[in-house]
């Protein structure tokens, strides 16, 4: 191998950005060239890539979103599009590419490798950590941060009124960020998609936690939650049900995949790019890099794809013992 390509795609995530530098510093550090490709897989099928260098990535590793862009490509899915970014690839000499995103980026990887016998190799970056074969996707330790630094604002305005707050949280389909930042902003209570607590147990809890002398509260919705049909009406249904509390509604958005990252997320990224090219240079292909156990391991991506992200159940009990 002796040229790599590296793109983000999909969603944007912070540490993308450390994530770029560590791939392209290891390719200098193995003198093999290093290209970016602008606007993920269709800056991929556009041709649309720039040798990079160990200075062109210089102070970038504490820069939120990415550098090269980043795109969720239709056209990627077809036939045509793959074989249009094989041929830009080749025509370039490129032979391998480095993806930073999440499972659609991946099961793309997969399709490009299985029909052109390209290498490939995934990092996860992506702030919902829905990625099997990791604990941590890029960018969820500094939005798990952003979204507690949010909520305990938000907190003290609560309480300053006697007000109950539902504040919607990332996560897509899933709770991780819900939970954690549930846990560690101290929330009443925690909505995440893969536990369904009911109307009618949410309201109980928190007439319950009224009685037992709470002037405000905090709940955490997940976005994929599915316990009302979207956090506007759950906050209608519950203000309708529960006259004890003024209620209002935060959903905190995109603020949450945007910001300098964490200095784990920066660590996280570097000990991974290191590991995607290394594992092209030794002939590995089709392959997710992850953090398993403190250690930096390879899971094939249709694993990665497949598999699913659990939950962590101790924090749910964690949680409904704190708010006792
Ligand atoms: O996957 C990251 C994410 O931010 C999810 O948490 C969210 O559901 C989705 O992307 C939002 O997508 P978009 O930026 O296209 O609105």
């Amino acid at each position: 191998i002796n040229k790599i390509a590296v793109f983000t795609s999909g969603g944007d995530a912070p540490g993308m950005n450390a994530g770029i530098r560590s791939v392209v510093r290891t390719c200098a550090f193995h003198n093999i060239e290093c290209y970016g490709v602008y606007r993920g897989y269709q800056g991929l099928i556009e041709g649309d890539f720039e040798q990079m260098d160990a200075r062109s990535v210089k102070g970038i590793i504490n820069k939120g979103g990415t550098i090269l862009k980043s795109a969720r490509s239709q056209e990627f899915r077809t036939k045509e599009g793959r074989k249009k970014a094989y041929e830009a690839l080749t025509k370039a000499g490129i032979d391998a590419f480095v993806v930073i995103g999440g499972d659609g980026s991946f099961t793309g990887a997969m399709i490009f490798n299985q029909e052109f016998d390209f290498p490939v190799m995934g990092i996860p970056g992506t702030i919902d950590n829905d990625i099997f074969g990791t604990t941590h996707t890029l960018g969820y330790d500094t939005a798990l941060n952003t979204a507690v630094e949010a909520i305990d604002k938000i907190r003290d305005t609560a309480s300053s009124h006697n007000r109950l707050f539902f504040i919607e949280v990332m996560g897509r389909d899933v709770g991780h960020i819900a939970l954690n930042v549930g846990v560690g902003a101290g929330a009443e209570e925690i909505l995440i998609p893969e536990e369904d607590l009911g109307l009618e147990r949410l309201l109980d809890s928190l007439r319950r936690s009224k009685a037992s002398g709470k002037s405000s509260s905090v709940v955490v919705v997940a976005e994929g939650d599915k316990i009302g049909k979207n956090v506007f009406e759950l906050a209608d249904y519950v203000e309708e049900n529960m006259t004890e509390y003024e209620v209002r509604v935060s959903v905190l958005g995109h603020m949450q995949r945007g910001g300098s990252p964490s200095c784990f997320d920066r660590v996280l990224a570097s000990r991974m790019g290191v590991k995607a090219v290394e594992s092209l240079l030794t002939g590995k292909s089709n392959y997710m890099v992850g953090l398993k156990n403190d250690v930096i391991d390879l899971t094939p991506f249709d694993q990665a794809v497949k598999g699913k992200s659990k939950i962590n159940m101790e924090l749910i009990r964690v949680s409904d013992i704190m708010t006792v």
